[in-house]
């Protein structure tokens, strides 16, 4: 095609060349012909080249990486031979609305009849924990899902944005998420690897305060989780005892797993994006930063840091920080009484004493800086012996072997 116009050219120039010699109107309109002859061909010249599928099909495919936006347009019609466009990417679900079930909002249900239920491990005002078994992989794993009356559009954006939160963190001693979706009533439900094992509030509860050793073992797992969270930006607001697992996990014992990102907010002083409710109202007194109290705006992850001073007090003592049972006289004590030692209640090697004191102090400047830090000063409490994996291994046998002889000792009574 292309070749044929250049020679339909080169002869017309030719001819015009000439006939300009003798007549210059003839010779002005060949030069016209010649020129909208050029037009025609800029505009029209490239259809040659995609004559090999090929060629037509490497370029889309091209563009196709390069442009998530030309994925999802129709392709143009100079490409007839082009294979179909694929798909384009599933769309994250839009975030929930109040409008009825069975309104056009409301998302289509996807994902839910994947899993068949086991049974209910927990239950809450807002949601559900189920025990469940992914129908094609045969996976054990625990569905978490918001639902009811109470429920608001705030609520499920804070459960979307848990799921989300979580996918993207690779620590080990974070939940694992594996799938989200929206169930037949349009809330939104997630999955996440099933734990084997206790809540720090229950194992303190059930067995005791912890030795020292123990102690530290599990509160630098802790950290090792906020490390990395606070390390892209997020603080997590609600460290407490109940929303850390310890749990056998694969072959090891005492292995911590971070849980509850639900109140997961940015670090204002990096991102101002929140979606959170004042922790005030939603964290949980016994364990909440002075700064969050005060609704600074620029809590950091050094409130989480306060947290674990004020969990791992807890641990030692198997007691609070503070013995209020009002939750406004416990927000006073945070604020304006000084934290009491863990030495003032259990005997304590001085340096752990001396760190979770320094998580306590009021004024973030005076604590240790970064979860990072605080690994390394865990790290540096002699505690002699470590907690060690043979003892975990045994004190978990040991519990289990109560447990039975409780529970044949109930059904016999
Ligand atoms: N993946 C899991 N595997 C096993 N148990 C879990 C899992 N996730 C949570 N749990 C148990 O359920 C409890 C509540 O979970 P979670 O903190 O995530 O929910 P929640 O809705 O925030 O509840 P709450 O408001 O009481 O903290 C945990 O303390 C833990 O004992
Ligand atoms: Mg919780």
């Amino acid at each position: 095609m292309e070749k044929t116009w250049l020679v339909i050219i080169a002869v017309l120039s030719l001819v015009a060349g000439v006939a300009a010699l003798w007549l210059p109107i003839a010779g002005t309109a060949l030069s016209l012909l010649i020129a909208v002859s050029c037009v025609y061909l800029l505009l029209h010249g490239t259809e040659g080249n995609e004559a090999t599928p090929g060629a037509a099909a490497a370029r889309a495919e091209a563009a196709g990486a390069s442009s998530s936006k030309a994925r999802s347009e129709p392709a143009p019609a100079l490409v007839p031979s082009l294979p179909p466009a694929p798909a384009p990417a599933p769309t994250p679900p839009p975030p929930h609305s109040s409008v009825p079930p069975g309104s056009s909002s409301i998302p289509p249900p996807h994902g839910l009849s994947n899993y068949e239920r086991l049974d209910k491990l927990a239950e809450g005002a807002m949601g559900e924990l189920w025990l469940v078994r992914h129908v094609g992989l045969g996976r054990i794993a625990a569905l978490k899902e918001i639902r009811g009356t109470e429920v608001n559009d705030e609520d499920v954006g804070r459960f979307t944005r848990e799921a989300q939160v979580l996918s993207n963190l690779r620590c080990p001693h974070t939940i694992q998420v594996y799938d989200f979706g929206i169930g037949q009533d349009g809330f939104p439900f997630y999955v996440m690897e099933h734990l084997e094992g206790i809540n720090l509030q229950q194992l303190v509860d059930k067995h005791g305060p912890l030795p020292s050793a123990r102690a530290v073992h599990v509160l630098r797992q802790v950290c090792l989780s906020l490390q990395e969270a606070h390390e892209v930006g997020l603080v997590h607001r609600d460290i407490k005892p109940a929303n850390v697992m310890l749990c056998r996990y694969g072959s090891a014992w005492d292995f911590v797993k971070l849980l509850d990102f639900g109140l997961v907010k940015r670090d204002r002083q990096r991102d101002s994006a929140s979606l959170t409710r004042p922790a005030v109202v939603l964290g949980t007194p016994a364990y909440v930063a002075p700064e969050s109290l005060r609704g600074s705006k620029y809590v950091d992850g050094r409130a989480d840091l306060y947290a674990v001073g004020a969990v791992g007090h807890f641990l030692l003592t198997g007691r609070l920080l503070f013995d209020h049972d009002q939750p406004v006289a416990m927000a006073r004590a945070h604020l304006l009484e000084p934290a009491p030692r863990v030495s003032d209640r259990v005997p304590v090697p001085r340096e752990l004493d001396d760190l979770l004191y320094e998580c306590l102090r009021k004024e973030p400047e005076q604590r240790p800086q970064t979860a990072r830090e605080l690994v390394e000063r865990l790290d540096r409490v002699p505690t002699d012996p470590a907690w060690s994996q043979t003892q975990a291994e045994e004190w978990w046998s040991k519990t289990r072997a109560r447990k039975g002889r409780t529970q044949r000792a109930s059904v016999t009574s």
